[in-house]
């Protein structure tokens, strides 16, 4: 068991009912950024009842910060080191992406978890250390097409939470974010239908639930995989998704726009 003490984190619910995260990924420069970010503080700014975040690379964490504070729009980042400090070059720590005014950190992305050959346990280290550091983690799990051919999803989805579960315990999931990613959706533009995401957000709320049914009730479970302005109003509409993980149309300020909107209305 790790050293994670639930008691020891203050409770802050996240009130808001929906959360739409722009998910950059390897995109963008500082002029496009700066564009990009001007229409989203324009065009969102009406946004009540639901949580924007941004979440770019690296070197753009300050730009964020001095663009989007003072705003409705949050911001984080997409990865962080497993390890507090020390001599792990290249690594950014929790602690530093905290320095940048980051509210938010997505873990275990399947990009990276293939490119990158990230292991389920790497991934619970970096939950830990987010949670550790006040950061709301933004946990990435889903299955491949094979998985999902082969009807083992919740199988695969399972076992990517046991691994959390087992080392720090299920309560660690209160006031956290998973992301529900199925892989054969991310970039493809075939988005999970509305039956398919509700029935795995079941799956993992049920999970978290017959564990720790406080952890669970402040646990927000989002949709990613080609989220777009069409698909978005039917996916929120869907009890237990509580918003999205949005990659591409992250890109295209209105099409982003209107997948807030949707969020907002489904609220
Ligand atoms: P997509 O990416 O919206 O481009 O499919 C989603 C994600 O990978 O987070």
């Amino acid at each position: 068991m790790s050293q994670f003490a639930p008691q020891s984190l203050a409770k802050k619910p996240m009130l808001v009912k929906k959360i739409v995260v722009a998910n950059w990924k390897m995109h963008g420069n500082l002029k496009q950024n700066q564009a990009l970010l001007a229409d989203y503080v324009a065009l969102l700014s009406d946004l009540k009842q639901s949580q924007v975040v941004v979440c770019a690379p690296y070197p753009y964490l300050a730009q964020l910060q001095s663009l989007l504070q003072h705003t409705n729009i949050a911001w984080g980042a997409q990865n962080l080191a497993k390890n507090a400090e020390g001599a792990f070059t290249g690594e950014v720590s929790a602690a530093m992406l905290k320095d940048f005014g980051c509210q938010y950190v997505i873990i275990g992305h399947s990009e990276r978890a293939t490119a990158y050959c990230e292991s389920d346990e790497n991934i619970a280290q970096k939950f830990l250390q987010a949670k550790q550091h006040g950061l709301t983690p933004i946990l990435c799990v889903g299955e491949t097409l094979i998985e999902r051919e082969a009807g083992v999803m919740e199988l695969v989805v399972g076992k990517q939470l046991d691994t959390i579960i087992k080392l720090h315990s299920a309560a660690i999931f209160a006031d956290s974010i998973i992301s529900y990613e199925p892989i054969w959706a991310i970039g493809t533009g075939l988005a999970a239908t509305p039956e398919q995401a509700k029935a795995m957000h079941k799956f993992i709320h049920h999970k978290i639930a017959s564990l720790d049914k406080d952890a669970a009730s402040r646990l927000k479970i989002l949709y990613g995989g080609s989220v777009n302005p069409q698909n978005a109003v039917q996916l929120f509409a869907v009890q237990n998704i509580d918003g999205g993980l949005v990659g591409k149309c992250s890109l295209e300020s209105q099409a982003f726009e209107k997948i807030c909107i949707a969020a907002e209305l489904a609220t």
